[in-house]
């Protein structure tokens, strides 16, 4: 499989110029020099393409997926055979995924980076001995902002999730597109002319609402925060609540982060052949688990059937898990090459700085964020104009 997973990560590595550059620019220096990093990620062609870079600036790596079933296996393999420490592999059970992690947290690295906070809680734990970490998504920072709030932070943390130049590409645009080839994907269904159920407005949502828009569905939205049911309401969707929406959906895609958004009650009140999936961090979206104990069977790659006791037949896209890194692999290239420039340079910015920083959220500094937005638009040979004296003079005058 390595031969294969090697292509893919060619074919990655040719449209992240942004990040290869910076690591390429970085190699001679070797700045993370026998610094021990733990790295929870899903394993995807764009990840290996980040690996691959912190090992040639130096790094000692051992790394773990981010999720039990998203591991691409022939990146994995390839990866092994590049002398990466890899524990991954693809539909573990939750105690492989558990003994993955435990092969990082054993290896004792000095930085850590996740994504949905796991392997932060683990290290957590068992109290080791961390310089700080990096987290890659909303779920994460929201769990550290929680334990953060008891005082149970023991290192800093920088929120990568929350840079601008992640969230409003990666969470927004990534996942909208990765979404869509996933439902693609498991249903190979028309969009036009589908109700389109989609659950939260956030980053992901409104990703996910205007990709379905633009392919001729009519999206509904549903939501719980007032500014963003506004907003949905205002970018021309239909708005209303769960229990309305799940009678007349035809595909459902839950987007919130929280549990219980498409609850026994809410499947039962469905349409006949409605399909749902969800895209947030954790299968506690979908009552995965009453769908999957009625009489099921799998009628495509990632779509199970499940007839319910008043005999409508549900379609659950990759059993309630990430749908877009299951039946889809993940986020295109270009976008991930912005994510994970702010991921090396979160790295590089603990290793200079911890002695400073405390047991806390920090965001990525905002002069990273804007470097790797310019050296975006540089790579695409892309223009803008700058503030004249007069206009900054203009700007402060008050
Ligand atoms: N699949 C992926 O590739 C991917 C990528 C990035 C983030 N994520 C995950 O997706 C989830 C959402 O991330 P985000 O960045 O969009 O977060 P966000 O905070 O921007 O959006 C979540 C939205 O859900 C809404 N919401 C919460 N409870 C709700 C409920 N009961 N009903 C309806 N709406 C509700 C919130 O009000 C909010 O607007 C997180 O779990 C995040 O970790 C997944």
């Amino acid at each position: 499989m390595a031969e294969k997973g090697r292509l893919q990560h060619e074919w990655a590595k040719s449209h992240m110029q942004i990040l290869t550059l910076a690591i390429s620019n970085m190699k001679k220096s070797k700045p993370l020099q026998n610094i021990a990093l733990g790295i929870c990620l899903q394993i995807t062609k764009e990840t290996s393409v980040l690996l691959i870079g912190l090992k040639e600036l130096g790094a000692k790596l051992i790394c773990c997926g981010g999720n039990p079933l998203t591991t691409q296996d022939d990146i994995a393999a390839f990866l092994e055979s590049q002398g990466i420490e890899i524990f991954a592999w693809s539909n573990q059970t939750k105690s492989e995924y558990d003994w993955c992690q435990d092969q990082v947290i054993q290896f004792k690295p000095n930085i850590i980076t996740d994504d949905g906070g796991d392997l932060h809680i683990k290290a957590h734990k068992v109290k080791l001995k961390i310089l700080g970490g990096t987290e890659e998504t909303t779920t994460g920072i929201t769990r550290y902002k929680s334990m953060q709030k008891q005082g149970k932070l023991q290192y800093p943390i920088i929120s990568v999730n929350d840079a601008k130049t992640k969230t409003l590409f990666d969470n927004q645009y990534g996942t909208g597109q990765s979404t869509i080839d996933g439902f693609l994907q498991a249903m190979n269904l028309l969009f036009a002319s589908k109700r389109i159920v989609v659950a939260g407005y956030g980053w992901l949502g409104k990703g996910v609402a205007k990709k379905c828009q633009g392919m001729g569905a009519k999206c509904i939205i549903t939501e719980v925060d007032p500014i963003k049911a506004l907003e949905a309401h205002m970018d021309g969707f239909e708005v209303m609540p769960m229990s309305q929406a799940a009678k007349i959906g035809d595909i459902f895609i839950t987007c919130t982060g929280m549990r219980d958004i498409i609850t026994k009650n809410h499947l039962l009140s469905m349409k006949d052949g409605a399909v749902v999936g969800n895209v947030g961090h954790f299968d506690v979206e979908i009552d995965a688990k009453f769908l999957l104990s009625q009489k099921t069977r799998q009628v495509r790659p990632n779509l199970d059937e499940c007839i319910l006791p008043n005999r409508k037949k549900i379609y659950l896209v990759s059993k309630g898990r990430v749908a877009n890194l299951i039946a889809s692999q993940g986020h295109p290239p270009e976008i991930m090459a912005l994510s994970f420039s702010n991921q090396l340079y979160s790295i590089l910015y603990i290793l200079k700085n911890y002695k400073k920083l405390k047991p806390q959220i920090y965001p990525v500094p905002q002069q990273i964020d804007n470097q790797i937005a310019q050296d975006a638009l540089d790579s695409e040979k892309l223009r803008i104009d700058k503030l004249s004296k007069k206009q900054l003079a203009y700007q402060s005058r008050w």
